[in-house]
């Protein structure tokens, strides 16, 4: 035996190495609430220190573990918090992280049943799940993948490949090039993950038909172009900045008579389907075609779980189909049939794990709690002067103050402060501030603190 495989059978035998990394981890989420909402100087200037040359030979792995737990841990962003609003980055529950921990240690590649049979368990019983969950159509099929960017991807090819099926072109023997062409309708507001897919599936920016959005980012119906089989309609469950959603109830009907695919991109709204509260947002997402949506956001999974649902089996599995004699496939679930990769990690594990613990009712209260949260942070902000741009229908408020310069102002000292974490955008060319309410963390004192932290940035940026 070389002394290489010597040492490594002797770290699995002690456990020390695993061990440690668990001690590290409870003094990592004991600490999460007073975590700085970003790292500080002093922090990040230790980031260099991992840029050494690649070692000869091999080293401590204690001495690796603690390097990278005392600099990694302080260089961390956290999102479990109540005071997390950046982007749409949502925490994650306690049963996720645990049960992502475990499969961590299981290191299963999700691929195949035969590679795993928990991962194709646990992904098959999700995708049933998800269906009854999002009232979508008896023998909706499921994929995960690292986000609703990939997810998209997914939904999308599968789009390309039936659209060019109904016009005789069987697009996985014959290719794009010589294809009869295809129409794709995406509004104003499109998310850019959604263009970037499209730019990846053969389809650039001067193809695609714009259609014109209102003040809240919703799709304008009375402007939607005559549509016909060789379409794709790209719609959106809940906008990135003012989390609108498009009138599906009106738009999916036109589509479907026409012969038009719809994916609709609900990374993190088409949880709303969750709750009856929501109805009047949702009504109707369920006649699309294909879905793409994260667990990672508003169900709080730990990162990285991206969703594609379509209730095209027959689409998806050509659109990301793969041949080899060696891959032994399996009567039951073989997950690399739904998702473009082959090996991946067995993200339906902690999903599995997120939606048993929550169950029915509890993802409807999370969904509704979010909600509550944006409202009640937007009645506050507004009582204080700032202006709030956006009908808050879901978890997303959009903030302005006097002017560009101000807002920019603001949201550089709330930035400083290390108290909460918001990012900008532009919205309809005017500056904003975005918050986005994501985790299960946030309770009304993290509102009340924060809005305290906003009327000490704005101040401080009135100042300058
Ligand atoms: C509406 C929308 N679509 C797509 C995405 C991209 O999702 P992901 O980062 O999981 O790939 C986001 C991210 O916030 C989003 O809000």
């Amino acid at each position: 035996m070389s002394k290489l495989q010597a040492d490594l059978f002797s770290q699995q035998d002690n456990q020390e190495l695993l061990k440690q990394a668990a001690d590290f981890a409870y003094s990592y989420t004991k600490n999460l609430p007073k975590m700085r909402s970003f790292p500080n100087q002093q922090s990040l200037s230790l980031l260099k220190e991992l840029n050494i040359p690649l070692p000869e030979a091999s080293e401590d792995p204690a001495k690796i573990l603690g390097q990278l737990n005392h600099i990694g841990a302080q260089n961390t962003v956290p999102y479990s918090v109540g005071r997390y609003f950046g982007f749409v980055n949502g925490g994650a529950l306690p049963i996720g992280l645990a049960a992502k921990w475990m499969a961590d240690v299981w290191d299963q590649n999700a691929g195949l049943y035969v590679m795993s049979p928990i991962a194709a368990q646990t992904e098959s019983v999700c995708q049933r799940w998800l269906t009854e969950l999002f009232s979508l159509p008896h023998g909706s099929v499921a994929g995960l993948v690292g986000g609703t960017s990939v997810a998209t991807l997914c939904g999308l090819a599968a789009a390309r490949y039936r659209q060019l099926s109904k016009l005789n072109w069987d697009l996985t023997e014959r290719g794009l090039f010589g294809a009869p062409s295809l129409r794709i309708i995406v509004g104003t507001q499109t998310h850019g993950t959604v263009i970037k897919m499209l730019n990846l599936l053969g389809f650039g920016r001067q193809q695609l038909e714009w259609v014109e959005c209102d003040k809240q980012g919703r799709m304008k119906v009375d402007q939607l172009p005559e549509l016909d089989q060789s379409c794709i309609l790209i719609l959106q469950a809940g906008n990135v900045c003012s989390g609108a959603f498009d009138n599906f109830s009106q738009l999916i009907p036109q589509a479907n008579e026409a012969g038009c695919w719809v994916h609709v991109d609900g990374a993190f709204g088409l949880w709303a389907s969750a709750s009856k509260q929501f109805d009047s947002l949702t009504q109707g997402v369920e006649l699309a075609n294909s879905w793409s949506v994260d667990g990672h956001k508003t169900l709080n999974t730990p990162y990285d779980c991206g969703i594609i649902l379509c209730s095209d089996q027959d689409a998806l599995t050509h659109a990301l189909h793969q041949q080899g004699s060696y891959i032994q496939a399996s009567d039951e679930r073989d997950n690399m049939n739904f998702t473009p990769d082959m090996s991946r990690r067995a993200r339906g594990i902690e999903l599995w794990a997120c939606m048993r613990y929550l169950g029915r009712k509890g993802i409807a209260q999370l969904v509704e709690l979010l909600h509550q949260r944006a409202v009640y942070i937007a009645s506050q902000l507004a009582k204080n002067g700032f202006k709030v741009v956006n009908d808050v229908v879901f978890n997303q408020v959009i903030i302005q103050c006097e002017n560009d310069e101000i807002t920019q102002a603001t949201l550089k000292a709330l930035q400083r402060s290390g108290e909460l974490w918001c990012v900008g955008a532009k919205w309809q060319e005017r500056s904003i501030i975005r918050i986005s309410i994501c985790s299960w963390a946030t309770t009304v004192d993290d509102i009340d603190c924060s809005v305290a932290t906003f009327i000490k940035a704005h101040r401080c940026a009135l100042s300058i």
